[in-house]
């Protein structure tokens, strides 16, 4: 199978991304040649650790590196200060100087934690990503967004700092719970309405979650998506304009996810919340007829949920304590047709009129 190299060109670092299959061997030459230094820390959760951290240490200890892991406790609710707190002074005990390098393996909690780790360590040293999940290959491996979680919320706390290269092995999916795949084609699809109307007809008639799926095939919907996201993050690194768009049914999704208590996956949560905002930017002539019911039957192909019967004044309570809120009014992100979105500055009334009319239609939360 082909490899895909995917180049990203941000304000602060251009970069390659590598999608391909059984390639975490190449993990080693990519960091040498991309990052330099002469010391690496592998930085894992106690699930990949064990699948893959063998393989990635061998890889960059075949590169000249002198290499050294670095593992935490899985799980979000491990996303937090203390944990960070560890990291840090395990890449100190490793004895890491500002030439040196993290490479993050694994989801998105790693890859935000290292990627963390790396921009306070000494002020700041390279890191590498190397997903292991869906999502993270789609989404959180690129653009150098990096945090932790605060009480208040998630990834409230971080900075940015860009990769100096992204190695996304599609093999490693084999060894991802299937529920949890599932769960990341909500950014897959969101992707699709977002930029790529192809990719969005790839996924009506090869829906993902196929059993039918090939490694060649998700290696192309990875690459398309990275590339999606990196036509995003070059024209704005820092989110000050076009990067909003990327939270594509993220306004009701988050607020969806949160009122769960996390228990709905964040992709489903997405997938919910794009669903609600595209039937309501129908119904009040933002958008193209039948945009929604579009998305809806992708969304449901993908065994993904496309309504909420949570109560509109809980994702109203949930959406407006939203990071992305403005005083008072939200940059909400709307369907327009399939691969053309826009941003519409909303006032907190037509919010919960979104809510009202997007949320809640498919049952008797009228
Ligand atoms: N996940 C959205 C972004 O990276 O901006």
């Amino acid at each position: 199978m082909s490899k895909h190299i995917v180049d990203v060109r941000t304000t602060s670092r251009a970069y390659e991304v590598h999608v391909g299959c059984g390639i975490l061997n190449e993990v080693g030459p990519l960091v040498r040649a991309t990052a330099g230094g002469t010391a690496v820390a592998v930085v894992c959760d106690s699930n990949v650790a064990p699948l893959y951290a063998t393989r990635v240490l061998d890889s960059l200890r075949g590169a000249g590196y002198c290499a050294s892991l670095i593992t935490f406790a899985a799980g979000e609710e491990n996303k937090r200060f203390s944990t960070l707190e560890s990291i840090l002074e395990g890449l100190a005990d490793a004895e890491l100087s500002r030439d040196d390098v993290v490479v993050a393996v694994g989801g998105g909690v790693t890859g935000d934690m290292a990627g963390l780790a790396a921009a306070l360590y000494l002020r700041g040293i390279k890191v590498a990503q190397v997903p292991t999940s869906l999502l993270a290959m789609v989404d959180s491996s690129v653009g150098g967004k990096t945090a932790v979680d605060l009480q208040a919320g998630k990834n409230l706390a971080g900075a940015f700092l860009q990769p100096c290269v992204v190695v996304a092995d599609v093999e490693c999916l084999h060894t991802l719970e299937q529920e949890l795949f599932a769960d990341s084609c909500g950014e897959v699809i969101k992707h699709g309405v977002l930029a790529d109307p192809e990719l969005f007809e790839e996924l009506v008639s090869n829906p993902l979650t196929s059993s039918a799926r090939t490694d060649e095939q998700v290696a192309h919907v990875v690459a398309k998506n990275v590339a999606i996201k990196r036509d995003v993050v070059n024209a704005d690194e820092t989110e000050r304009g076009l990067r909003q768009t990327l939270n594509l049914g993220h306004t009701l999704g988050h607020a969806i996810e949160a009122a769960s208590n996390y228990q709905l996956g964040h992709g489903s949560s997405v997938a919910a919340g794009l669903c609600c905002v595209a039937r309501a930017a129908e119904k009040l002539g933002w958008s193209e007829a039948g945009i929604a019911r579009h998305i809806e039957r992708v969304c449901e192909a993908h065994g993904l949920p496309t309504d909420t019967q949570l109560p509109h004044e809980t994702i109203m309570r949930y959406a407006t304590h939203d990071k992305k809120r403005h005083g008072g009014t939200v940059n909400l992100v709307v369907p327009i047709r399939i691969g053309k979105v826009e941003i519409r500055t909303v006032t907190l009334d037509e919010l919960e009129k979104v809510v009202r009319i997007g949320c809640g239609t498919q049952g008797d939360n009228r």
